[in-house]
């Protein structure tokens, strides 16, 4: 069986905490690009709660686009990635946001960003719900960011533990233990 049940240590961050973030951040984003529309880009899996609860918040035309990418085998180390699923439309003259659950390392998202500039955006910013900044590896500037956690593993609000507890509405961190 894949799913080994672990116990929950304790919650880092609570549901209201995360709609508050998510607000201050829809807020912020309506206001800097007012005038304009946006195109959001949902990095599969983990950013689809983020993604679903933020552009609820946006009072502006937006559209929405979901890709997937994974890192090369052996090649962790550069985050050069490739892609699984790429985006339905152009995003050539758009206003083109990535959405991510997490920024840990930067490096896949550092790649990524690089990718999507080749195809001529009208520009191109990241917003990220958590952000790890001890673990950064790379110099990538983060637009919006809605909290900044410690160096802790984290899961909930779409973020797993081998694809399980995507599902939990808070964030929290597993006990070390497998046991009881
Ligand atoms: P990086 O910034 O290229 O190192 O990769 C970030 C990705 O690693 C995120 O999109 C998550 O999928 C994953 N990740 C990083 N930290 C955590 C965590 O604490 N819990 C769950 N996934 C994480
Ligand atoms: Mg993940």
């Amino acid at each position: 069986m894949a799913y080994r049940e672990k116990k929950i240590d304790h919650t880092l961050i609570d549901c209201e905490t995360i709609n508050k973030f998510v607000k201050r951040l829809g807020e912020e984003i309506t206001r800097d690009y007012r005038g304009k529309e946006l195109y959001f880009i949902c990095v599969l899996k983990g950013s689809f709660v983020f993604m679903a609860d933020l552009v609820r918040e946006i009072k502006l035309p937006c559209e929405v686009d979901f890709m997937s990418v994974s890192s090369y085998s052996g090649d962790k180390s550069t985050g050069v990635v490739k892609i699984n699923k790429d985006l339905d439309r152009s995003i050539a003259g758009k206003h083109v946001l990535i959405v991510e659950d997490i920024v840990d390392t930067g490096l896949t998202l550092n790649h990524l960003k690089s990718l999507l500039t080749t195809r001529n955006p009208a520009s191109i910013g990241i917003v990220t719900a958590f952000d790890k900044p001890m673990r950064r590896r790379v110099d990538i500037h983060v637009d919006y960011i809605g909290m900044e956690v410690p160096n802790e593993f984290i899961v909930g609000y779409g973020l797993d533990l081998d694809g399980y507890y995507r599902n939990l509405p808070e964030v929290v961190v597993l006990s070390d233990s497998d046991e009881d």
